[in-house]
């Protein structure tokens, strides 16, 4: 059963299985958060450290609020102001919470609610929190449609909710709400530091807003790399630092490409993978991780991402930090 409808989602995952839901920003691997056998099928499948705990998703920030400890003031306000969206929120847990099986025996949760109306439809008729860490087998590319999933899960998983190409392409932006005084962006996503301020003055707070992405440090079994095909991939700052005289892969935005005349399908030997347009960073994002699933399928030996200054805005600063972490060790 690959791709899945609603109703087969629910019977899946209330009998322990694991599937992949869509949502706006990356498809998730589900499975109920409650459930400390479900939740341990995730971590298997995906490959991932059991210290890496999995953030867990909700139908509403009404729910969200009726498994952690009373948040702060600016929380709220954001919990009402963004979800349901791409963005996710570090909280306490209530002691003894069922969801602590999803967080590593950790005594904080990240919560979000993404908007993607299959997804709303299964987390309701579910009842109870869906964990959901992005689904892909660690290290390599999230997927952002059924066919990435089932590429890199096949029968591993029990099927695949079909919700379509996620809209966004990038994860959620993961906000650190555990501080009354200040706010603190660890993962940067599609809600950046301007729409946070933005919220912050309409509704009259004084909030300090960090951009540490401190996390990738403090979570042991998140380190590099990260969305990495399984070819060979050297980040480069100009074309002019690549030796091999054929048979590589280029990728690059469509103005590098263009300023260096390198053209798509001119040389077999050389491909080319153009990113898209910087003018259009939401086609960058949507397509980034399909971008880079591509390069394994191009068949060359290696592939060389061409390290450009994006701009300093909130999905300039996205793409940035998951280009960052391609093919490092
Ligand atoms: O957009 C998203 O957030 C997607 C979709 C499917 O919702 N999910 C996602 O999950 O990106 P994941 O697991 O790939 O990224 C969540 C990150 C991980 O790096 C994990 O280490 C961190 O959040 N994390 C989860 N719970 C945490 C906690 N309690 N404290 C600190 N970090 C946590
Ligand atoms: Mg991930």
């Amino acid at each position: 059963m690959p791709k899945m409808n609603l109703d087969q989602a629910v019977f899946e995952i209330k009998k322990g299985n694991v599937i992949a839901f869509p949502t706006e920003t990356v498809y998730g691997l589900g499975a109920l958060a409650t459930d400390g056998h479900a939740v341990g099928k995730v971590f298997l499948v995906k490959n991932r450290p059991s210290d890496n705990p999995l953030i867990c998703h909700f139908y509403s920030w009404e729910q969200i609020l009726e498994y952690v400890q009373p948040v702060n003031e600016y929380t709220k306000t954001l919990l009402k102001e963004l979800t349901p969206g791409p963005a996710s929120f570090l909280l306490k847990l209530l002691p003894n919470s069922p969801l602590r099986a999803a967080t590593g025996g950790l005594e904080t949760v990240i919560c979000r609610v993404p908007n993607h109306p299959l997804t709303l439809g299964l987390i309701k008729k579910l009842n109870t929190p869906i964990v959901g860490p992005s689904a892909n087998i660690s290290g390599r590319p999230s997927s952002t449609n059924p066919e990435m999933v089932l590429e890199q899960f096949g029968e591993k998983i029990s099927g695949v909710l079909d919700g379509g190409n996620s809209e966004i392409g990038v994860e959620s932006t993961i906000l650190d709400c555990l501080n009354s005084n200040s706010i603190n962006i660890l993962r940067p996503g599609a809600v950046g530091k301007s729409e946070l301020s933005d919220i912050f003055q309409k509704h009259n707070l004084k909030v300090e807003i960090l951009e540490s992405e401190t996390f990738t440090q403090t979570i042991p079994g998140n380190k590099y790399p990260h969305y990495s095909p399984k070819t060979s991939l050297l980040q480069i700052n100009s074309i002019s630092e690549i030796s091999e005289s054929s048979n590589y892969i280029i990728i690059a935005t469509g103005e590098y490409l263009k300023q260096n005349n390198l053209k798509e399908n001119t040389n077999n030997n050389i491909q080319i993978i153009n990113l898209g347009s910087v003018e259009n960073l939401e086609t960058i994002a949507r397509n980034l991780y399909q971008n880079l699933q591509k390069v394994d399928s191009l068949n060359s030996p290696k592939a060389f991402l061409i390290k450009e200054n994006w701009p300093e805005n909130t999905l300039g600063i996205a793409i940035k930090n998951r280009l960052d972490k391609v093919g490092l060790n």
